[in-house]
């Protein structure tokens, strides 16, 4: 599988056209943005972390809790095949705890636990910030349709079930994270882009340290070490 024309560069990964029209290859690249892209750096060994992660964590959600997924198989450190997808203009995201721009929104301090799950969405576009939308907006804007938008719901709530237990058994809360879907050529919506530590919020489960891309947006230090730890932590001493 070699790697053809690049189809389209985001803030943290190239996407190319491969010989086969409905295949193409994700290069996970060690960039870093925040802030819709206003600070800027890079996280060396970021790009060959995160795949190693999503691919693992992708093969567990298919195999164990029935999510269909873009994975077809890893290439390489940074490089992945994946089925090519329309992706669904949303960013779903799921929160356990308070964190983030919900402790700004509800003004509640980051921690707070939650009775229980929030989903939200935002509308995926960078110049206008990727607002919050609703489900209202999403079948009007014709983002995706019931049944589509009912699929990721209960996929969403059910890959939160089995992230949280996943990542407690290695000492991590799962805080919050952001999920991305796309349709493929034969019409299945499946789980794609990526689960990180750009795309998850993680704290170590004892000490609540942040384990996530947080360190880069906060300047809280070490970046390179957490995205380490959470890389050992899947693949390595059990706890
Ligand atoms: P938020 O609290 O800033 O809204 O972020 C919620 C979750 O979504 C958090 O785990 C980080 C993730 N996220 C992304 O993956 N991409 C983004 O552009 C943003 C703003 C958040
Ligand atoms: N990656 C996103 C950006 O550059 C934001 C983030 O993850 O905080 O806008």
């Amino acid at each position: 599988m070699t790697k053809g024309k690049q189809l389209y560069e985001g803030k943290a990964k190239k996407v190319y056209a491969t010989e086969t029209p409905d295949e193409c290859i994700v290069s996970y690249k060690d960039d870093a943005t925040a802030f819709n892209g206003l600070k800027k750096g890079t996280i060396r060994g970021k790009g060959t972390i995160n795949n190693r992660l999503t691919n693992y964590l992708m093969e567990r959600l298919e195999s164990e809790a029935g999510i269909p997924t873009h994975l077809i198989r890893e290439l390489s450190d940074t490089d992945t095949l994946v089925r090519k997808v329309d992706i669904v203009p949303l960013e779903v995201i799921v929160r356990n705890v308070v964190a983030g721009s919900l402790a700004k929104r509800v003004g509640k301090e980051e921690g707070t636990p939650l009775a229980r799950p929030i989903l939200e969405f935002c509308y995926k576009d960078d110049g206008l910030g990727d607002p919050m939308v609703n489900d209202y907006h999403i079948l009007a804007m014709g983002w995706a349709d019931e049944k589509t938008l009912e699929t990721i719901k209960d996929y969403a709530f059910r890959i939160d079930d089995y992230l949280i237990a996943f990542f407690k058994e290695i000492g991590i809360d799962l805080i919050d994270f952001k999920l991305e879907f796309g349709i493929t050529s034969d019409g299945r919506l499946v789980l794609a882009d990526e689960i990180s530590p750009d795309t998850c919020r993680f704290w170590d489960s004892v000490t609540k340290e942040k384990l996530d891309k947080d360190r880069f947006r906060r300047d809280l230090g070490d970046v390179e070490g957490a995205y380490k730890e959470v890389l050992e932590r899947v693949f390595g001493e059990r706890r």
